[in-house]
């Protein structure tokens, strides 16, 4: 057996305009397009190499990952599509971890998701680079689709900067595209870690109610226009004009999710008063900065970098320092043997 370790790396990513429930029938077909921005900071780094093993054996964060543990079954699941898909029949060793703390509320499935694609299919076409795996048949759009059907928003974390998935007209048809690179705008994400409990809906659950919202059909016929003004918005690097559509799209996304059948409630008392503190900030101290929230109740404090100091100071008033995660739009995902 081979003891070569492909290492890759895989960075998380914050939508903008969120993907929020699946259409029924299909195997990962969005109900609507998405739009990111891909994180530099916060990466999953997995090593991956051929195993004698009876089973794959992986290790989170040096602990040993059952099959029937919640996360583990997600992601021997995703293995095992993967074996079965290409008739890979070698057992992995895996070992990957987070750069940022497990366990603070941020979702690592899309990071997570998108690193074991790319780790697991360089151990077994023996591949320590993009190009290889490219000559294997796997370029980078290939893995974003195959990630994307371990977590719906893996497939973004395949690429660098401001990442656009479109639905298509059907399941087949799905794109994911880099639109604009890292260096294009040097927006920052600054995470206000409100809780790190685990959700009890997850998204994968979630993504099905959605559609006994009785808002949610509004919402889909008013989406190509917010992505329209968003594209438009970050094309021209105005932050005026992105702000209150990242603020509007998570409110309606948090929205639905409250009037789903089951319904999902993810923002908490914590969660409401930073929003009002947030839209207070921008009024008195003139700050633009402009949040969005996933499928928790954590805030994502969206700005350009030039005013993260002067967020941080008037943050650190009323949140904790360790409850602040500073990061940035960033590079998409690494892959090399490791030492
Ligand atoms: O990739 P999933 O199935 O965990 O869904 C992600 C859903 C949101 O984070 C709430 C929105 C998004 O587009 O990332």
């Amino acid at each position: 057996m081979s003891r070569k370790v492909y290492r890759a790396t895989a960075p998380s990513n914050i939508a903008f305009l969120k993907y929020w429930g699946k259409r029924p029938g299909a195997v990962q077909w969005p109900a609507n397009n998405s739009l990111s921005m891909t994180l530099g900071k916060a990466r999953t780094q997995t090593d991956a190499y051929l195993a004698s093993h009876k089973d794959h054996a992986i290790r989170l964060s040096q602990n040993a990952l059952d099959r029937g543990s919640a996360s583990g079954k997600k992601v021997y699941a995703h293995l095992d599509f993967l074996a079965d898909r290409f008739g890979f029949s070698d057992k992995l060793a895996i070992e990957t971890s987070n750069t940022f703390p497990t366990g603070c509320g941020i979702a690592s499935s899309a990071s997570g998701l998108a690193a074991l694609t790319i780790a697991a299919l360089a151990a077994w076409t023996q591949s320590d680079s993009f190009e290889q795996l490219t000559t294997k048949g796997f370029d980078i759009e290939t893995l974003a689709h195959l990630s994307r059907l371990g977590s719906g928003s893996a497939g973004r974390s395949l690429f660098g900067g401001y990442v656009h998935w479109e639905a298509g007209d059907n399941a087949e048809s799905q794109k994911i595209n880099p639109v604009f690179s890292e260096k294009h705008w040097t927006l920052s994400d600054v995470i206000v870690v409100v809780s790190n409990e685990e959700k009890k809906i997850s998204s994968s659950e979630g993504h099905t109610y959605a559609w006994s919202s009785p808002l949610f059909a509004a919402r889909l016929s008013g989406l190509a226009e917010r992505e329209a003004a968003m594209l438009a918005a970050i094309k021209r690097r105005d932050i005026h004009a992105l702000g209150p559509l990242l603020e509007h799209d998570a409110l309606e996304m948090h929205s639905i999710m409250a009037s789903m059948t089951p319904p999902a409630y993810y923002l908490t008392a914590k969660s409401n008063e930073l929003i009002s503190w947030v839209r207070q900030l921008r009024k008195a101290q003139h700050i633009p900065v402009y949040f969005t929230i996933d499928a928790g109740p954590n805030l994502h404090l969206i700005c350009e970098t030039s005013e993260v100091p002067r967020l941080l100071t008037h943050l650190e008033e009323v949140v904790p320092a360790d409850q602040i995660l500073v990061d940035g739009v960033g590079e998409g995902p690494t892959l090399r043997l490791a030492e």
